[in-house]
């Protein structure tokens, strides 16, 4: 178990970022002596603060906006997802060279594999709808890639985004995985085949809502994803509940792609329980679970 070390989250803003609360409450709970802070850092200061973590000064952490593309020409090493997801969120100091890592994709997969049991059972004939065509879509569309889902529908305000994404994402090689480009108001048509419905836009924050998703199209099987998390409740989730749908929301993909880092830099493989989920519930203003 690695003692005494520090790890941070970067990102320009910063203040907002839950990993504090969480990394530190496994910090404590596990009775490790390191710390996890969050740490503003600038596009300039970016070079200067990769020095710091080369010369040991931190073990590692996490990386958010606006960096999450930037950093590549500064890690030592990345590995094969980073390069096909195009960002990294995670860095871990490995002898004294530091290493550029995703957890996006693996945490999305293995909160759907908790909370959504055989979720991705015959994938090979499985279709997902992904709202939403920017940096948070990638990692998701990636995970989907992996499991081998058949059709991938990204659906995007800006069709030409959706489009370009689309081209990128085919350069991963998954060549029986299909993805298409659309815009949001094909959701209606697409609807009645898809099995996965995952809003990776930030559509749900700030009082902002889908108008006109027809989720009385989707089957009645149909899972519904939002990685939203402030409020927890989305309108989306709430929409999808009230015709009883399966639900599954945005907190979890947080927890499990930490979980991640937190393994790297201290040595635990932390739990992921109801206790965690309540803290950061709680911190978020939101009622227990
Ligand atoms: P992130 O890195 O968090 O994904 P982003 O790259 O800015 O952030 O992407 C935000 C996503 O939310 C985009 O898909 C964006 O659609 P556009 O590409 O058309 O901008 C989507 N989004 C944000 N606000 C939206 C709105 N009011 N209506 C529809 N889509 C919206």
């Amino acid at each position: 178990m690695q003692n005494n070390h520090q790890a941070f989250v970067i990102g320009d803003p910063v203040s907002h970022s839950l990993s504090p609360k969480l990394h530190q409450f496994w910090l404590k709970k596990y009775n490790i002596s390191g710390s996890y802070k969050a740490v503003n850092i600038s596009a300039n200061e970016l070079p200067s603060f990769f020095q710091k973590l080369q010369t040991g000064e931190f073990i590692g952490g996490n990386v958010t906006i606006p960096h999450k593309e930037n950093i590549f020409s500064l890690c030592d090493e990345i590995s094969q997802e980073v390069k096909e997801i195009g960002a990294i969120n995670t860095l871990v100091l490995k002898d004294n060279k530091v290493f550029g890592a995703n957890s996006d994709w693996i945490g999305f997969l293995e909160n759907l594999d908790r909370e959504a049991l055989n979720w991705d059972k015959n994938a090979e004939q499985k279709h997902a709808i992904i709202l939403g065509a920017g940096g948070a879509s990638r990692a998701i569309i990636y995970a989907l890639m992996r499991r081998k889902f058949s059709h991938i529908h990204i659906l995007n305000r800006t069709k030409d985004r959706a489009i370009s994404l689309s081209k990128q994402m085919k350069l991963v090689s998954y060549e029986e995985v299909k993805i298409r480009a659309h815009s949001l108001d094909e959701f209606n048509n697409l609807a009645p085949k898809a099995d996965l419905v995952v809003n990776t836009s930030s559509i749900g924050m700030n009082d902002t809502k889908f108008e006109n998703l027809a989720l009385d199209n989707l089957p009645k099987s149909a899972i519904i994803n939002d990685i939203v998390y402030t409020p927890l409740n989305t309108p989306l989730l709430i929409d999808a509940k009230n015709i009883r749908l399966k639900t599954v929301d945005g907190l979890g993909m947080l927890l499990f792609q930490a979980a991640f880092g937190f393994e790297k830099w201290f040595g635990v493989k932390p739990e992921i329980d109801n206790d965690l989920r309540n803290h950061l519930l709680s911190a978020l203003g939101e009622k227990p679970c």
